[in-house]
């Protein structure tokens, strides 16, 4: 079944083709753009030594060989792990969907820590448009440093100040509003996307914490109140849902005319906009 859209909905392809290859690494952010995903979400962290590494949890246990805490590692001994192995096809044998990618552990750079400038190189050299949603993790235990050294990234790069925040091809994401409010200070045209997995009661009536453009909420939020989809759009903002990988929730988000779909399975979502 297809759809016919209203406008173009954006496929976000979170953490990389993650379902189908191991998350955060160039493979699955290759994939996902070969599949022809719009944008790639991904999460950032800082290391001991101070550069920015896609990892999502606050450990490195579950995606690597390795253990401990990213920002108790610094980058050298993050690039000795391998942070494709648990995505092997042994490792997913059993399962209904066997990862539709081979593990190559002499492709080294494939399943690598990967850094967010790799990561933005991998984007500027797309050969097509493709955008970025960079989410923040843990801003508060370095004090601001995440959001300053991404934007003095950002700006190596020539991405840190759109004309206009809709010509951007660059997003910043954050549960924090304090996050975001720091990227705001120093990047005003950077748009920034307020995440949510609750409705807080100060925001019930769809506005966002001053200054932020568009909101994230959860899929579970806009199941259980699709209302508020309806809220958000009144108030004049964006909608990009995470994380959307069931046919029936891409379909919801269809009929609400949301803006973005953040997915794991970019090529099935993509199936089902028809496109
Ligand atoms: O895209 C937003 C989503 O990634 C937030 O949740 O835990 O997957 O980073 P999480
Ligand atoms: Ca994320």
């Amino acid at each position: 079944m297809t759809h016919a859209r209203q406008h173009r909905i954006q496929v976000v392809a979170h953490r990389g083709a993650s379902e189908e290859a191991p998350e955060h690494t160039l493979a699955a952010y290759r994939k996902a753009i070969e599949e022809g995903a719009d944008a790639l979400e991904c999460d950032v962290r800082m290391t001991a030594d101070g550069h920015l590494v896609c990892v999502h949890d606050r450990r490195v246990n579950r995606t690597s060989n390795g253990r401990g805490a990213v920002s108790a590692l610094e980058l050298a001994e993050l690039a000795a792990l391998d942070f494709g192995s648990w995505k092997t096809r042994e490792a997913w044998s059993g399962r209904d969907e066997e990862p539709d990618w081979e593990h190559r552990p002499e492709d080294r750079e494939e399943t690598s820590v990967l850094t967010l400038e790799r990561l933005l190189e991998l984007v500027t050299g797309a050969g097509r448009r493709v955008e970025l949603a960079i989410e923040t993790k843990h801003p508060t235990r370095w004090a601001g440093q995440v959001e300053e050294r991404l934007l003095v990234l950002l700006k190596r790069f020539g991405l840190d100040a759109p004309a206009r925040p809709e010509d951007s091809q660059v997003r910043v994401m954050s549960f924090s509003a304090r996050s975001l409010h720091r990227v705001r200070a120093a990047a005003p045209t950077l748009p920034t996307v307020y995440l949510m997995q609750f409705v807080s009661p100060r925001l019930r009536d769809g506005r966002l914490p001053a200054g932020i453009g568009i909101a994230g909420p959860s899929i579970r939020i806009v199941r259980n109140h699709p209302a508020y989809v309806e809220r958000l759009k009144e108030s004049g903002h964006q909608v990009h849902v995470w994380t959307v990988n069931e046919p029936e929730d891409v379909d919801l988000c269809v009929g609400l005319d949301v803006d973005a779909i953040i997915t794991n399975r970019p090529r099935a979502v993509l199936d089902r906009l028809g496109r």
